[in-house]
């Protein structure tokens, strides 16, 4: 792949990151140890269609000259690197019971179990979606749409990454456990499903692709919105930078759903019928099931009104 422009970010680093991963060296080597199996994964489940290189955003800092990187890539070569925002040395709890105290760089014992929990279920939407939407590409509307999906793919890559660093980096042995157990699960399957049910429903065509990354990747905004007031900071930094790539997969879903609305719209209208399937439209009732279908699971995500989880 090309060399990047920007200079924050060392690339020849095995794992791009701005988390000063060589100065802890235990650290570096579990992760290089989860890398090989990361790949594997990616090689096994992620997206079917071979690739040569995909123009494509890959994230390289958190600075205000930019934190992206635009260039031809490999897809198996894509930099999955570990990325958060900036730290804000004054930031205080917004919230609860320590309201106004420092944000904690460290996990307290008495939330542990609990914020282990929340990062493991984020951590396992970021590799099902991949799983959902592997085989995509082989009916790619146009070269456009396909780069939009890779585009989406390799970010949600990413978010694992960001998910499994902080496993790694602050719940020890457990966390590390978890990070395999991210690779194992896989959407839909029979013996060890993903957690949370909208990730284990199939993405088998383009329209439940753009509702997917209409609605879910919406909830997936929302979740990070409120990970990134969460008192422990590194998680909260995490999610901070995470929110700047989920933008586009939303405007993917957007924009989706208004190109095919819009040109339902246009053959009803040339040919005076609802019928539009026999000029190559999706007619506005299939439209609307699969919208109801969407809207539903992903409300669901938001979990239950009486909720010790949300809650705590
Ligand atoms: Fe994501
Ligand atoms: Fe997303």
């Amino acid at each position: 792949m090309s060399t990047p422009a920007t200079t924050s970010i060392d690339y020849t680093e095995r794992i791009p990151n701005n988390v000063d991963l060589a100065s802890d060296r235990r650290l570096q080597r579990a992760l290089e140890a989860w890398q090989p199996k990361f790949l594997h994964w990616w090689n096994d489940m992620g997206p079917t269609l071979h690739t040569e290189d995909v123009y494509l955003r890959t994230a390289v800092a958190v600075g205000r000259e930019g934190w992206a990187n635009f260039g031809h890539v490999h897809l198996p070569e894509y930099r999955w690197g570990i990325f958060l925002a900036e730290r804000n040395p004054d930031r205080t709890i917004g919230f609860g019971a320590h309201r106004g105290e420092p944000a904690w760089q460290q996990v307290p014992g008495e939330f542990r179990s609990a914020l282990q929990r929340l990062i493991v279920i984020q951590g396992d939407t970021e590799p099902a979606s991949v799983e959902q939407q592997r085989h995509l590409g082989l009916t790619a509307p146009s070269l456009y749409d396909l780069r939009n999906l890779f585009q989406v793919n390799v970010e949600e890559g990413r978010h694992l990454w960001a998910m499994v660093y902080l496993l790694h980096a602050y719940f020890g042995r457990q966390g590390r456990e978890e990070a395999e157990s991210l690779l194992l699960r896989n959407s839909g399957s029979a013996d060890s499903p993903r957690i949370l049910g909208a990730f284990n429903e199939p993405t088998p065509d383009w329209l439940a692709f753009y509702m997917f990354t209409y609605f879910t990747d919406r909830d997936g905004k929302y979740q990070l919105g409120t990970l990134k007031e969460s008192a422990f900071d590194p998680l909260s930094r995490t999610c901070e930078f995470m929110l700047k790539e989920e933008a586009h997969h939303m405007f993917v879903g957007t924009t989706g759903i208004d190109r095919v609305v819009t040109r339902t719209a246009q053959l009803m209208r040339a040919h005076d019928t609802a019928d539009v399937r026999p000029f190559g439209g999706i007619p506005l009732e299939v439209i609307q099931r699969y919208l109801n279908f969407h809207f539903s699971v992903s409300l669901d995500l938001f979990g239950s009104e009486t909720s010790t989880n949300v809650a705590n």
